[in-house]
């Protein structure tokens, strides 16, 4: 099957379909190509709520595509391969949730990072991302917040916070940030000694303590459009690279910590022509579960 032949079809279903293709910055460069916005996970989800596309065809992970069907019940949200799951989000055990929140007591108020299942999120008092995660748990009025899943952002956001508010944080982690080779950064900032060093939160502590910003990916792209460096050390899954060489491509980057998510490398162009074709996998959620997780999802694509 030739490249150009699938291509074309997309194309024509594209516009028979009325479908808008999203992909996060971590999909293959082939599918960052061909979509009609790549982004992060708070701009994509804001996206699929105010296009007018009846389809959407999120080139990302289940919870992304489960996030776009909570805030625009009304279309049809397509995921190409329906196994591409996240495994941060998959290993949230609602017991040790409530476990936490109970013994954070009735005055606290739980902040949900997006890479989590629908139940979760209906039992969060608001959701956030990478990109708002700290104004997230700032507005959130109680001094007492329980943040789950992923441990580093909630450490991160608690020492962003400088005791300003108490956090209790879910031990969940992603595996593909949380194992990122530090080794593998200090030789290359040793390689590169004038870049500038970018990382995700995600990452383990160490990693922020030998980066210049800690940052979302969203927060990455505004950040080099600002700075006078010409070559830059990024911390985040290496699917981001392309993405940075596409927006910027007088300046160098380079991935570290060998970050790489098998999850996000799941989509295909042929898997895409399929989905098109025939309006399947579709995304959909039981509707007394989406009701109750609108609410914290809401709040999320209202911040920041
Ligand atoms: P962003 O919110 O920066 O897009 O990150 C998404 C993510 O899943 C990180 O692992």
């Amino acid at each position: 099957m030739s490249s150009s032949g699938v291509l074309d079809r997309i194309q024509a279903l594209r516009r028979e379909r009325g479908a808008l293709i999203l992909a996060h910055c971590y999909q293959p460069a082939g599918i960052q190509d061909i979509a009609d916005r790549v982004g992060d996970s708070l701009d994509l989800s804001r996206a699929a709520a105010s296009s007018p596309e009846p389809v959407i065809v999120f080139c990302g992970v289940r919870f992304m595509a489960e996030t776009a069907h909570i805030l625009a019940p009304g279309k049809t949200v397509l995921l190409p391969d329906p196994t591409a799951g996240c495994p941060l989000a998959d290993s949230l055990d609602m017991g040790a949730l409530r476990a936490l929140q109970e013994m954070a007591g009735p005055s606290s108020l739980t902040v949900m990072y997006v890479n989590s299942p629908a139940e979760a999120k209906a039992a969060s008092y608001a959701c956030c991302t990478s990109a708002n995660a700290l104004q997230v748990v700032e507005r959130a009025p109680s001094n007492r917040v329980v943040f789950a899943p992923d441990r580093n952002l909630g450490e991160f956001v608690s020492r962003s916070l400088e005791g300003r508010k108490e956090l209790l944080i879910y031990q969940g982690c992603c595996t593909t940030h949380a194992n990122a080779d530090l080794d593998d950064l200090l030789s290359s900032k040793r390689d590169w000694p004038d870049a500038e060093v970018l990382v995700h939160p995600e990452t383990p502590p160490a990693f922020w303590e030998n980066a210049d910003f800690v940052l979302g990916t969203g927060g990455m792209v505004r950040r080099i459009r600002e700075s006078a460096a010409g070559r830059f050390l990024i911390g985040t899954e290496r699917g981001m690279i392309h993405r940075l060489e596409t927006l910027y491509p007088e300046r160098s980057f380079r991935v570290v910590g060998s970050i790489f998510c098998p999850n996000m490398k799941k989509v295909t162009l042929e898997a895409i022509e399929r989905s098109l074709a025939t309006l399947s996998p579709a995304i959909t959620l039981p509707a007394e579960l989406r009701e109750r997780a609108l609410r914290a999802v809401r709040r999320m694509a209202e911040t920041g």
